[in-house]
């Protein structure tokens, strides 16, 4: 008989355990380089509502970029396809803080996910508003996606992420040269790092993802977030840039959209299925979690969730 979710995850939790601690864990902030590498949190939600949860599914742990997919929902729903004349959707094959293509592609980054993209998505999300405003928002879209109310920023995270910034600086700065961003590059940044600095657990996470399973409509609560063509859209730009110049890797072995994140999470979504989170701190050398991705890896073989 074919293995249950509940029994896949539990023998892919076994088999990580030999994994425990590989990886390097973040170190560019203080607060980042202190998280205890050992950790490793599965949760998976299926469009029925089944839960599967292994280790420190519970914990949390900085969300990063995998806030970008949330605020290209966000923005998506805001300006439509207005949005793709300020961002692409090319893989970059460059890594994520990279600055090399966006002279040649005038101020117009190749696409959503890495830092340049990102960046003119949350200006889209800013809307000219004050930057408080738009972090609240953005924190409130997180915990009503993940029906809870236990998601705020790291403010620790947040400061640090500001005080080393210089790189986002750079890319926000060359793009409003461009005139591809409409707020003040301080207010855009501020948002950015904020949205960076969330912290959020598995569970939650895997839960919030849950409508990029099911195109769009909350399966669960019965409520649409986006339009079922964004929905295709972000899936289909999770598995094209959602780890970088990795994203090839990624697709290769695990077969399903997903978007990492510096601070050990993968956020993957099985359509019509399901949504899983991983998070284990270490990287491997793309900056990409080690051991989540060889979770994801094993889980999806042994369920035999692919997209392919
Ligand atoms: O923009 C940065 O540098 C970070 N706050 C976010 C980077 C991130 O997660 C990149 N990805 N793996």
């Amino acid at each position: 008989m074919a293995e249950t979710l509940a029994e896949a995850v539990a023998a892919v939790g076994r088999e990580m355990d030999a994994h425990r601690g590989g990886g390097k864990v973040a170190d560019y902030i203080p607060a980042l380089a202190r998280v205890d590498g050992n950790h490793i949190g599965l949760s998976v939600i299926t469009v029925t509502g089944e839960t599967a949860e292994f280790g420190d599914a519970a914990v949390p742990f900085s969300i990063q970029s995998i806030s970008k997919v949330f605020t290209l929902t966000m923005a998506l729903e805001r300006m439509g396809d207005l949005l793709w004349a300020r961002v692409g959707r090319e893989p970059s094959g460059s890594r994520f803080n990279s600055i090399v293509q966006l002279e040649a592609e005038s101020g117009i980054p190749r696409n959503p996910f890495i830092n340049a993209g990102a960046i003119a998505v949350t200006d889209a999300v800013l809307a000219g508003r004050p930057c408080d405003e738009a972090i609240n928002d953005i924190r409130e879209v997180m915990r009503k996606l993940a029906c809870d109310e236990v998601i705020d920023v790291d403010e620790e995270v947040a400061t640090s992420e500001v005080a080393t910034g210089f790189r986002n600086y750079s890319l926000a700065n060359f793009m409003k040269g461009f005139g591809n961003l409409q707020s003040p590059v301080e207010d855009v940044l501020q948002t950015y790092f904020h949205q960076c600095s969330l912290r959020i657990t598995c569970r939650q996470l895997a839960r919030a993802g849950l409508f990029l399973a099911t195109e769009g409509l909350d399966p669960l609560r019965n409520a649409r977030i986006i339009s079922q063509e964004h929905a295709r859209r972000i899936n289909a730009i999770m598995m094209t840039c959602g780890h970088y110049d990795a994203s090839g890797e990624f697709a290769f072995k695990v077969g399903l959209p997903g978007k990492s994140g510096v601070g050990g999470g993968i956020l993957t979504i099985v359509p019509d299925k399901a949504a899983i989170a991983v998070w284990s701190p270490g990287l491997n050398e793309v900056g990409n979690s080690l051991v989540g991705t060889l979770a994801l890896e094993r889980l999806a073989a042994r369920l035999r969730w692919s997209v392919f």
